[in-house]
């Protein structure tokens, strides 16, 4: 998963390029190379039994105090007193060297750098001339194609096959500033499930208007907003044929850069492709429209993520400033986005390209029903597994020592790692893309990073709870660090015996990829921009309620993953959303403010949960098209 010879990494691959090693003692730079790996987490802790001991001490101290500050005063003074310790011993064994003994004995590793971006050579001044100076053109721009008052947006859209990109197609679609939408899409090779063999490949055109009737946009005046045309953001150019590019060169008046790798398993040189270079090409590409003569370029707008700050600890993570992490990143897919942010605001600068930047904490399906289209990445990972493990629980037949065997495997599947007190940002897909939409009108936004972001955060132990109350299962949260170092290996291994070695794997995966994010010293990024500058309400969404949702969407329409048809999803999301606001018309309260118990006795006489098929006639339909049900 690592790289581990930095200079096997071409140059622009380099973590140099943003980063630099800098000398605690002295301040100055050291010239060494960076290894990838050494800016994660994982390369920093559990390299020895007492530093396992330590970190476990720590969460037992948060978990008793709900302080974090005051578990690493605690932790600073035993550290102390470990060095004085280690002198002392060193003195009457005769070691010269009391470091050594602190290493050995107590795995007191003193880092001797720190990690640290490199600094802008531009002056604040220097940068808010340019700023104001972007702004102006943007809004003489924006100005230059409005109409009677009226916006005519033309957007050119990568990532549209994507969570966030339907939820943009589908808003769009319904904003009548914007009055056309080219989505770049790369062609998809569609594989044999047992031989892996492509036996077709749908191309981006076949790919397009097929996601249009899964978005419910199917009458001709919907369609007629879409154009679809290939392209790969890791291609120079965006990999856009000449006629595309000259064309679009005359009309388009945003992009929206959204794809990106979003794996938190991928390699360093896979996510620096997709989320680095992709974002150098879209931000060239950009440039090429916004110099073209005549150009109506109005702005770039780049999808980004409030964790481009990993973990950072000491501050809040704001919304001005992008710093290196004090306790590092989870994965190279936040490193990787983190230096695409930075690329981005450089060639803002050096460039005179308009920018917006725009960076969502975890998006989750929409507020009021959670419909997610089919996506099952990041919290859905751990929530579709608990799902799955608990039905198989309750379903298990046949012989006692099956069902006893199939029991103590689902029950393993419940243990996960993460400290009770964790506060998790998520944040729904449809106040996301508000904002993003917002963007496009506001050239006040140019020059700007603006969090799309949550107040109101969820911890652990509320996940823990909701999942319990909504799927019926009881997840143990398990300390983290033990977890890591001596369960999860442990289970692996009886898992293999018992020739599981598909759980196992989950189990693993789930457990590395995730854990981080419900470690207690979890980042807190900074709001305010999306109602300041976007203008968007400033009561945001109940995130505990959302969740919520996303539960009972996940167990009933997609029935934890299993539901893959595309086509099917998208029929029971409409139903769906047609129950939910029913629902929530008859409770006059949001569907996730419904006790568990009131919400399925409600749904078991309104719909037939296996089919999916309506039980009674639900109140105001979906009429196709019409204002965004996700808005209202
Ligand atoms: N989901 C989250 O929780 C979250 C949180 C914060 C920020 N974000 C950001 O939001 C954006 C969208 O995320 P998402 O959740 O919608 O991701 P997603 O569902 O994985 O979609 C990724 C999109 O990028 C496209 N893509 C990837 N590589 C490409 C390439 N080389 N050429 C052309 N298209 C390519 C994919 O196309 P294919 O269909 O062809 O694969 C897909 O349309 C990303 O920038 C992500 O960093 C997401």
């Amino acid at each position: 998963m690592t790289t581990e010879k930095t200079d096997a990494l071409p140059s622009e691959m380099r973590p140099e390029r943003y980063i630099e090693k800098v000398n605690l003692a002295t301040n100055e730079v050291i010239s060494d190379p960076i290894a990838p790996r050494h800016l994660l987490v994982h390369s920093h802790r559990d390299y020895h039994f007492v530093d396992v001991q330590a970190r476990f001490m720590m969460s037992r101290i948060v978990k008793a105090t709900g302080d974090e500050e005051e578990a690493r005063r605690r932790m600073k003074r035993v550290r102390a007193r470990g060095r004085r310790t280690s002198r002392v011993l060193a003195r009457m064994i005769g070691q010269r060297d009391p470091e050594r003994v602190s290493q050995t004995l107590f795995g007191l590793k003193d880092r001797e750098y720190y990690f640290r971006y490199k600094k802008q050579v531009l002056t604040k001044e220097e940068i808010d001339e340019i700023l104001e100076r972007l702004k102006a053109e943007a809004g003489a721009k924006l100005a230059a194609v409005t109409e009677n008052g009226q916006p005519r947006i033309r957007v050119l859209l990568t990532g549209g096959t994507g969570f966030v990109g339907k939820e943009i197609m589908w808003q769009a679609a319904h904003d009548e500033d914007i009055a056309e939408i080219v989505v770049l899409i790369r062609p998809k090779a569609i594989r044999d499930r047992e031989t892996k063999e492509v036996v077709k490949t749908l191309s981006p055109t076949e790919r397009g208007e097929a996601l249009l009737p899964q978005l419910w946009l199917d009458r001709p005046e919907e369609r007629a907003k879409f154009r679809f045309i290939a392209g790969d953001v890791e291609e120079p150019n965006l990999g856009i044929s000449e006629t595309d590019h000259e064309l679009l060169k005359s009309r388009v008046t945003h992009v929206i850069h959204c794809a990106a790798s979003v794996a938190f398993d991928d390699p360093y040189e896979k996510s620096f492709r997709a989320n680095v270079t992709g974002t150098l090409n879209a931000l060239a590409f950009s440039k090429t429209l916004q110099d073209a003569p005549g150009s109506p370029f109005v702005a770039h707008l780049g999808i980004e993520t409030s964790y481009i700050h990993g973990r950072q600890t000491k501050q809040a993570a704001r919304e001005d400033e992008i710093v290196f992490p004090r306790n590092f990143y989870n994965n190279f897919y936040e490193l990787t986005k983190a230096m695409a942010s930075i690329e981005t605001e450089r060639f803002m600068l050096t460039e005179g390209l308009r920018i917006v930047q725009l960076c969502p904490a975890i998006v989750i399906g929409d507020s009021a029903a959670g419909n997610n289209r089919g996506d099952t990445k990041v919290v859905n990972a751990p929530v579709n597994l608990f799902g799955r493990a608990g039905s198989s629980l309750r379903s298990s037949s046949g012989r006692w020592v099956d069902r006893s065997k199939a029991s103590m495997l689902a029950r393993l599947a419940f243990i996960f790692p993460g400290d009770p007190s964790a506060q998790i940002n998520m944040i729904p897909v449809d106040r996301v893309v508000a904002g993003i939409v917002a963007a496009l009108k506001l050239p006040q936004a140019i020059g700007e990073r603006i969090h799309l972001a949550n107040d109101n955060r969820v911890t652990s132990a509320q996940i823990r709870d909701i999942v319990a109350e909504e799927l019926g299962v009881k997840v143990k949260l398990a300390e983290p660090t033990i977890h890591r170092t001596v369960t999860l290996p442990l289970l692996k291994k009886l898992l293999k015996r018992l020739q599981q070695e598909r759980l196992a794997h989950v189990l693993d995966r789930l457990g590395t990829i995730f854990g981080g994010y419900s470690e207690w010293g979890q980042p807190v990024h900074e709001v305010g921009n999306d109602v300041r500058i976007l203008g968007l309400p400033e009561k945001r969404p109940n995130a505990e309620q959302a969740f919520r949702m996303l539960c009972r969407h996940n167990r009933y329409v997609q029935d934890f993953g299993k539901v893959k048809d595309l086509d099917e999803i998208s029929r029971r999301e409409r139903l769906w959303l047609e129950f939910v606001r029913d629902l929530e018309q008859r409770h006059e309260q949001p569907v996730g403010a419904i006790a568990p118990e009131a919400f399925r006795s409600a749904l078991t006489e309104s719909l037939n949960t296996e089919t999916f098929e309506p039980l009674r006639s639900l109140k105001n339909p979906l009429a196709d098209g019409g204002p965004s049900p996700l808005q209202t």
